[in-house]
């Protein structure tokens, strides 16, 4: 399969979504909602969004489940957008460009993409817990809720911001840098996978394998990502490159250099792909993800 066209009609299909489910900027918190879009439609891959619709695809493949994934789908993209607006705040990475753009922060101030950040947080939960979506069970929905709250705070995606800022500048074991990855990063895609699993109904035999395919994606992403910042530039990546080394931050090229985290990453996929022997045809845009993710280049 052509995983670029994939990709380019999934995309499409998100933002069409998040269009015509976000809010629009008028009315007394018009300024507000207007730094909330600007990063929410500012660009990005849309990875995890896809990867929750493909995942719901390789279990049942039917207009009904990707329609039930999507409010999903955007829910995360809306989390994943505030994630990185405060990741990118002066108290944190300080970054100035993010998305090919100006941070958010740089055009509305730091109170400003603080409190965008915060509404898109707050507003991923008003959508995943809409009542009249689709035709979604309501015990798989409050499941799909449990899974991401828990995915995106303290026990994954935050917890492992926390670590990345504590640990700066810092020696620590290879151990500490694995859970820094697994939850800043990992927690958020596997849980996109897991949630489009539950989703489309999958069999607990299904769910668990569909698991460890999005924790080896999750793994090999943020090795990816630690690799671009060394070897890609910043025109290329839309992003500061070689930001990770100026702030002092563990990564995988420090702890074993270019070549061996290329392994890693590489390894990481194939523990991705073969996590998904028990599916058929319709689990090839998971796939093809597995190594788009692996040679992708922004
Ligand atoms: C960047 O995520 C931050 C990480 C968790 C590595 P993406 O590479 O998915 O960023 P966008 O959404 O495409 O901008
Ligand atoms: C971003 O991690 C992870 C989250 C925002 C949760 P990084 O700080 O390593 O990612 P980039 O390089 O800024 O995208
Ligand atoms: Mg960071
Ligand atoms: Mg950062």
């Amino acid at each position: 399969m052509d995983i670029k066209i994939y990709l380019n009609e999934k995309r499409k299909l998100v933002e069409e979504t998040l269009e015509k489910l976000t809010l629009q900027a008028a009315g007394p918190f018009k300024n507000h909602i207007e730094a909330m879009r600007y990063s929410l439609f500012v660009g990005g891959k849309r990875v995890r969004p896809i990867l929750c619709l493909a995942a719901g695809e390789a279990v049942k493949k039917c207009p009904a489940t990707e329609k039930n994934l999507l409010p999903v789908a955007c829910a995360l993209e809306c989390i994943h957008t505030y994630s990185l607006i405060h990741d990118d705040l002066p108290a944190m990475d300080n970054d100035d460009l993010r998305r090919g753009k100006p941070t958010n922060h740089t055009l509305y101030g730091e109170a400003g993409a603080i409190l965008a950040g915060d509404s898109l947080l707050t507003f991923a939960f008003d959508l995943l817990s809409e009542p009249d979506y689709g035709t979604m069970h309501p015990e798989q929905q409050l499941k799909i809720i449990h899974l991401i709250a828990r995915a995106a705070g303290p026990h994954g995606m935050v917890g492992g911001q926390a670590l990345d800022i504590a640990t700066e500048n810092t020696e620590f074991p290879f151990s500490t840098l694995q859970t820094i990855h697994k939850n800043k990063t990992g927690a958020l895609i596997t849980c996109a996978v897991h949630a489009g699993a539950i989703g489309a109904g999958a069999s607990p035999e299904q769910t668990a394998s569909l698991v460890v395919y999005g924790d080896n994606i999750g793994l090999a992403f943020q090795i990816v990502d630690d690799l671009l910042n060394v070897t890609s530039t910043t025109e290329q990546l839309g992003k500061a490159a070689g930001s990770d080394a100026n702030r002092g931050k563990a990564t995988y090229p420090a702890f074993f250099g270019i070549e061996e985290t290329r392994a890693k990453a590489k390894e990481a996929v194939a523990r991705a792909i073969s996590a998904l022997k028990g599916f058929n045809h319709n689990a090839d845009p998971l796939r093809a993800l597995a190594d788009y993710v692996y040679t992708r280049s922004n």
